[in-house]
């Protein structure tokens, strides 16, 4: 898709952007010019459309946030009239030449940006970015192109893409999306703990003993299995998103807020990581399930995928950083499809508190006495830290309570989409929360090594029922690093 902003951006030339939209799983463009009012929208792919039948399909799931007193169908209809079709081929230069004219007659005399948004699949990257270089870009503003994963399956397939995109493009143009780093409470994660004094003092291994990342969705991969099969869990999340969090989380102070010197801590922390090895690593495959009277499938009764499949659809590591801050601190994440709920969460367990006086009043079992920050990122939004309170009364009895900050009561705004926050920063060039070319390489060689073993071996998958919270090997995972995964706990479902 290729969109032409017309909003005054922080482009680097000054000048504002267009973009143009393809059909949704694949191309679009945005195209920018000097002001608000010359903002279009682009889409492109190979089906025949015309502008009326984009503007339906756009506007069945178009939603609007605005003051309540504004005319929101009013706005709906002002954006609608702004997006265009524009149907071709992939790897066609002529076809890409005829979007530019397009295009012109939208910018007219005025500066041009272009943003190419990529949402197609990978072996199309190229032909893409090639036609769309030689014959689409703004030939007096900027062109940029956002990608989405999979960037690669692999280090070499990735560093082919790599050095494929960077034919016909600089580093600079290249947004790489991951989109759980344009969440709120993902992006919030720095404001946490660089400016409050009450956590960045304990943010490392003398206080922290662990930190979990858990990522679960309560549905399958009904209808990707073509695309997931090639791929499995690890790549599809724990690789990118959950490694992402794990750098943001872990990354020394930057320097300052600027993309750069926040890409270069995560990415010392991503160098830093330990070799991933199996015996850290626990796969499992759901399998198909009936409850209440409903059967839900298993992941090799989707058609898509082959029945002998040993793709994983969840799993679970232990990961380390070899550094000063976090030597020793086991770093577990966990990801999987058709579990019991849908969340993604952090979890920081602290140390158990040195001579603790009330040690009597949790019995055997200390580690309910530890201070546990949860940091949910979907859904329902919250930041809260678990905490050790007498009941009040005229006993001595303690009691575990929350410190809670709740989003929904906290704030009445709605929390703005993660894909609307990265491709406003991609129109207004702000590149702290895409990935850069080391990241990625780093990201893909610390599980590189790992999915070829398991993939040589044909590692069989611990099946788990649909629905429920995964494969038991998890939990002798974490208990071999003493850990407990904090949202199995009975105490949670209590809360
Ligand atoms: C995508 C994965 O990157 O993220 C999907 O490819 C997954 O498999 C999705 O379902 C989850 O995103 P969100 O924002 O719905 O949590």
């Amino acid at each position: 898709n290729a969109v032409t902003p017309s909003t005054p951006s922080k482009a680097e030339n000054g000048a504002p952007a267009e973009i143009t939209l393809d059909e949704f799983e694949d191309l679009s463009v945005l195209s920018k010019n000097d002001d608000s009012t010359h903002f279009t929208i682009f889409g492109y792919a190979r089906s025949k459309m015309t502008d009326a039948e984009l503007r339906h399909m756009v506007s069945k799931t178009l939603t609007c946030r605005i003051d309540k007193r504004e005319n929101c169908s009013e706005k709906m209809e002002e954006f609608l009239k702004r997006c265009f079709y524009h149907s071709g081929q992939y790897d066609s230069e002529e076809h890409f030449m005829d979007l530019d004219k397009k295009l012109k007659q939208h910018e007219g005399s005025r500066v041009s940006n272009r943003l190419f948004y990529l949402s197609i699949p990978p072996n199309i990257f190229l032909d893409v970015v090639k036609c769309a270089s030689k014959s689409a870009s703004s030939v007096n503003g900027w062109t940029r192109v956002i990608v989405e994963k999979p960037f690669g399956r692999d280090s070499e397939s990735s560093a082919a893409l790599t050095r494929g995109l960077k034919q016909y493009l600089v580093e600079d143009q290249i947004f790489r999306i991951d989109h759980y780093l344009g969440k709120e409470l993902v992006e919030n994660l720095s404001v946490l703990r660089f400016s409050n004094l009450v956590f960045e003092p304990l943010w490392s291994r003398q206080y922290i003993r662990n930190v979990q990342l858990i990522f679960s969705e309560d549905f399958g991969t009904e209808g990707r299995g073509g695309y997931f099969d090639g791929y499995g869990i690890i790549r599809d999340i724990m690789q990118n998103h959950l490694l992402q969090i794990l750098a943001l989380f872990a990354m020394e102070t930057p320097i300052s807020l600027e993309a750069e010197d926040i890409r270069n801590e995560k990415v010392k922390v991503l160098r830093s990581m330990k070799p991933l090895q199996l015996e850290d690593v626990v796969i499992g495959q759901y399998k198909s399930h009936t409850k209440g009277g409903m059967t839900y499938p298993g992941y090799t009764d989707d058609k898509t995928v082959p029945k002998d499949s040993v793709t994983p659809t969840f799993a679970a590591a232990a990961l380390f950083i070899n550094n000063a801050r976090w030597d020793g601190v086991p770093f577990l994440m966990k990801a999987g499809k058709a579990l019991h709920t849908k969340r993604a969460e952090i979890r920081v367990q602290f140390r158990h508190v040195p001579g603790n006086l009330y040690k009597g009043s949790f019995g055997t079992d200390l580690d309910r006495a530890t201070n546990e920050l949860v940091i949910r990122v979907q859904p329902d939004e919250a930041i809260y830290l678990k905490i050790n309170n007498k009941i009040p009364g005229l006993g001595m009895r303690l009691d575990r309570s929350n410190l809670n900050l709740h989003y929904a009561a906290r704030y009445s705004k709605e929390i703005p989409d993660a894909y609307e926050r990265l491709l406003l920063d991609a129109i207004e060039g702000e590149r702290r929360l895409f990935i850069r070319s080391d990241e990625l390489d780093a990201a893909w060689s610390l599980f590189t090594p790992l999915l070829k073993e398991l993939e040589e071996k044909r590692i069989a998958p611990e099946l788990y029922p649909y629905g429920s919270r995964g494969p038991v090997g998890a939990h002798y995972l974490a208990a071999k690093y003493n850990v407990r995964w904090g949202d199995l706990s009975a105490e949670h479902y209590k809360a």
